[in-house]
């Protein structure tokens, strides 16, 4: 029941993002992966459920090679993870409680009236109570998030993958959401990877947390490793220092041909 990469490559084109990278998140562990905008987060997390392929390396989760499933096994693989995506990615034509009911409906095996009631719970949990008759379009950013998250907890996976659950959050509903996140591992035990750029919320959920830079984890370890951490990139990163993202570049030309250079410390 663990998530394993090893030697990762995936690049677009000229431009490599992902350079040999080697992740593990062991059973019931809640990890986190930092970085700079662009660093490829998001791409780690659609290797990890198999809608991006890698160009080299592999990928298992339950022991299973992700790349190399067959549809119907990949389908079934993935009714164990829940995703929640980086933009809410609800469906605009469906009520919020027929997109929480979605992952159930597909799972099987559960009356209506079950459903409903997990619905509802789910939407409690994030506090959406009373939200399941409404449109995506006439809740807030962060209302259509956190249905989102209601989602991917909705049919009880074994993983959650995260992708910035928090950003764009107000401080007390980030508050919801990592108590939320602490309390689907400790009660269901599920085994979670959690994409965030809030060192915050990062020190307070995981177990470990990894940092994601030039295409592999420049650090891992517990928060209080990561804190005292003298790791040049990551206090840098910790301590929003410009200069340092992996896509400076494009950011602040340099008269470079996009190389690495002028890059590291
Ligand atoms: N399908 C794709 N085709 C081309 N380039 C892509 C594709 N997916 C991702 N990329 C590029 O890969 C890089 C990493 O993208 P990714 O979405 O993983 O970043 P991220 O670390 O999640 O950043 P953010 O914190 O801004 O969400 C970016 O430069 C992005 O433009
Ligand atoms: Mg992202």
């Amino acid at each position: 029941m663990s998530i394993q990469l090893r030697g990762v490559h995936k690049g677009f084109g000229a431009k490599k993002i992902l350079r040999g990278l080697d992740l593990d998140v062991d059973e019931g562990e809640t990890m986190s992966l930092v970085g700079f905008s662009g660093a490829g987060k998001s791409l780690t997390l659609k290797h990890i459920v198999g809608l991006m392929k890698p160009d080299a390396g592999t990928v298992h989760v339950d022991g299973q090679e992700v790349p190399t499933l067959p549809r119907e096994k990949l389908f079934k693989l993935r009714l164990d993870m829940g995703y929640v995506f980086q933009f809410a990615a609800l469906f605009d034509s469906m009520t919020i409680g027929a997109n929480v009911a979605m992952g159930l409906r597909k799972k099987g095996g559960m009356t209506e009236k079950q459903i409903q009631d997990r619905v509802e719970e789910s939407l409690a949990l994030v506090d959406l109570e009373g939200f399941s008759h409404r449109l995506p379009s006439q809740l807030s950013g962060g209302q259509q998030k956190r249905a989102g998250l209601a989602r991917a907890i909705a049919y009880r996976p074994k993983y959650l993958l995260y992708d910035e659950p928090t950003s764009g959050l107000d401080p007390v509903t980030t508050t919801v959401i990592d108590r939320l996140v602490l309390r689907m591992k400790k009660e269901l035990g599920v085994t979670s990877l959690v994409i965030t750029h809030d060192m915050k919320s990062a020190y307070t959920i995981s177990d470990r947390i990894g940092m994601l830079y030039e295409g592999r984890l420049v650090e891992v370890g517990t928060p209080q490793e990561f804190q005292n951490t003298r790791n040049p990139i990551v206090r840098a990163f910790v301590e929003g220092e410009p200069g340092m993202r992996n896509d400076a570049e494009e950011l602040l030309p340099m008269g470079g041909s996009g190389s690495d250079q002028g890059r590291k410390p």
